[in-house]
């Protein structure tokens, strides 16, 4: 590693694709890869130790559904023998008591449970999984029996964008440290449900405000990060931290990725840990140098003072709205591109009645 190029801090593994609930706003591929293509245990422990080597200090179990991998308690406690944080990023579904103990005892650090809505009808339909509010009811009252932190996520799309407040409640009500409210953002099968799940623009605006004053309201209650869409910022945000820069994801089959959508970007490299240690594709491999530093930018990235603050914005969303992947992300008021963020959102017609959903499913 070169003396200029800083270690990574967080690894996001995704562990499989397998997943018992079928949201339609989920970031995983189209083409997703099946269980005969996961990296099998002794790997995923190899990939760990690499990673600590190599200054990471959080990892992000993820998928998918994580709690379908029977080996997790293994990589969990492969990860606290590395001295690395493990957060454990899950639906919920398909974890008993037991097992939540068999995984604090591993080394489990904390957890991040999904919910999909304020109440048990709307969370199950957006799931595609019946009962599944009703379970995660259950699933937080033995997370914080256990005594590890939760933190409670929810996703912000038309069915639900009037119940921003009830989540948060919920949240608190189900003991949670921290509530990650994200408006859903349109890559993978989300792209495929994009007018399904667009509130308008007006909903939008609306919950946005309101999360923003919940935070205030309810500081030192509980802590709420809001992620504002882009399309309300002025300027991008550092997606990613900046490509290649502090994180970076596994797939299920072992492809290292700059980020989750880095492979709609055509032309990219992608090296995988079978091939190559963790050291090396951080280092070397094509896809991670290709937008890595500022070397890479056109104006008005190139010559802007907000340049190490925000890197450009988003590579993937430039791609898929500049048509360029090393163009301005249009999400900032400076690129030439900007209205297009307008457009976009203006473009879909949003149909009338029950959103019908196309729902993830791997195969
Ligand atoms: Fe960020 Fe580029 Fe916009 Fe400057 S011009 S604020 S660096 S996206
Ligand atoms: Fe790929 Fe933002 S999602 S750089």
């Amino acid at each position: 590693m070169s003396a200029a190029l800083q270690p990574p801090v967080g690894l996001l593994a995704e562990l499989t694709y397998r997943c018992p609930l079928g949201c339609p706003y989920c970031s995983n591929p189209i083409e997703m890869e099946g269980r005969d293509r996961e990296l099998d245990t002794a790997t995923w422990q190899r990939v760990f130790s690499e990673a600590a080597a190599l200054g990471v200090l959080q990892v992000h179990l993820s998928g998918g559904e994580p709690l379908a991998r029977r080996d997790l308690a293994d990589l969990v406690r492969r990860c606290a023998e590395e001295g690395l944080y493990t957060n454990l990023i899950t639906s919920g579904v398909g974890l008993t008591e037991a097992r939540l103990l068999e995984l604090k005892s591993a080394g489990l650090d904390h957890v991040q449970l999904s919910i999909q809505d304020a109440d048990a009808a709307g969370a199950d339909r957006i799931a595609g999984y019946r009962g599944a509010f009703e379970r995660k009811r259950e699933v937080a009252g033995w997370i914080t029996a256990a005594r590890l932190p939760l933190t409670v996520n929810a996703v912000i799309h038309r069915a639900n964008v009037h119940h921003a407040a009830a989540m948060v409640e919920l949240a608190m009500e189900l003991g949670a440290r921290r509530v990650e409210i994200a408006h859903a953002q349109y890559y993978g099968w989300a792209l495929r449900n994009r007018s399904a799940l667009m509130p308008s623009r007006e909903d939008a605006r609306a919950a946005v405000a309101e999360i923003e004053r919940l935070k205030t309201e309810l500081a030192g209650r509980i802590a709420i990060d809001h992620v504002i869409p882009d399309y309300y910022a002025k300027y991008p945000k550092a997606c990613m931290g900046g490509w290649a820069r502090r994180t970076f994801n596994v797939t299920p089959s072992g492809t290292v990725l700059p980020c989750h959508a880095a492979q709609t970007i055509p032309g990219l490299e992608f090296w995988s840990v079978r091939d190559h240690s963790l050291a090396e594709i951080w280092a070397d491999a094509p896809a991670f140098n290709a937008y890595r530093g500022t070397d890479w930018m056109q104006e008005p990235c190139r010559s802007c003072p907000r340049q190490t603050v925000d890197f450009g914005g988003c590579r993937c969303q430039a791609l898929a709205l500049a048509g360029d992947a090393s163009a301005t992300d249009p999400a900032c008021v400076l690129s030439p591109r900007h209205h297009v963020m307008a457009e976009a959102t203006e473009e879909i017609a949003l149909p009338a009645g029950e959103p019908v959903y196309e729902y993830r499913r791997l195969g």
